[in-house]
């Protein structure tokens, strides 16, 4: 399974040959156990081991494993109750399955199981990789439904900035889209971390019974509906890789 730390992919060495190489898993199972697999000129023997497959050179018997060259983007519209990541033990849907191309493409970050949402995907781990690293400051906007209204001192607080599992989050925006109902509440974050915008609202007691990501790097959702997705636009590409 493909997983994603802070801010790069790894991929399972036998999972990325199988894809890339044509190779029943199984097989690459045996060859690696030959000592007939390399990464970046070191033998590997272990199944388990897990590569970049954006950036590390794979070789079978000297030769390089080539992967996709034709890049694409695309902009998912992810439904409640599907998984953010290319495959799932469980077996539950994942944002993969929902979109029919045949490049092998990664969402950049993730949304919650239940979270709704704009979702990049692509198999272009260079822009995934630098949309994903904190240095670069992604503006992400969501829409939350708390379970009672937000009060101004913990508004404030969060605002500056809270301790969660010992790391201070960064500052962040916070809005009322409707003045009249405290309870939703637009929050705009530039950073990633796991369960981020349930954690900080939770710090001070609220449950987050809804979470609506609206925007991401500046792009939103117009035009989709729940489990729709297109390709992005060049002006729309343009405006990610210049960020
Ligand atoms: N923050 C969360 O808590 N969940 C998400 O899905 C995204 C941001």
């Amino acid at each position: 399974m493909a997983e994603q730390d802070n801010n790069i992919f790894y991929e399972r060495i036998n999972k990325f040959i199988a894809a890339h190489g044509k190779i029943a898993r199984r097989t690459v199972d045996e060859f690696l156990l030959q000592g007939r697999i390399s990464v970046n000129g070191i033998t590997i023997t272990e199944p388990g081991t897990k590569i970049n497959p954006f950036k590390d050179k794979v070789y079978v018997d000297g030769e390089l494993v080539k992967t996709d060259n034709k890049k694409v983007y695309i902009i998912l519209y992810k439904p409640e109750g599907v998984i953010s990541s290319v495959s799932d033990e469980k077996r539950r849907k994942t944002v993969v399955d929902i979109i029919k191309t045949k490049e092998r493409i990664f969402p950049i970050g993730r949304l919650d199981y239940d979270t709704t949402g704009i979702l990049i995907l692509t198999n272009d781990g260079e822009l995934a990789n630098k949309l994903m690293h904190p240095k670069f400051k992604i503006e992400k906007t969501y829409i939350t439904n708390l379970s009672r209204p937000l009060e101004e001192k913990h508004k404030l607080k969060l605002i500056d900035g809270i301790v969660i599992e010992g790391k201070r989050t960064s500052p962040c925006k916070i809005a009322f889209p409707d003045r009249h109902n405290f309870s939703t509440v637009k929050i705009t974050i530039s950073e990633g971390r796991n369960h981020q915008v349930k954690n900080m609202f939770e710090h001070y007691g609220y449950y987050v019974r809804k979470l609506h990501r609206s925007e991401y790097a500046g792009l939103n959702l117009k035009g989709l509906k729940p489990g729709e997705w297109r390709y992005l636009t060049a002006v729309e590409l343009n405006s990610l890789t210049k960020k």
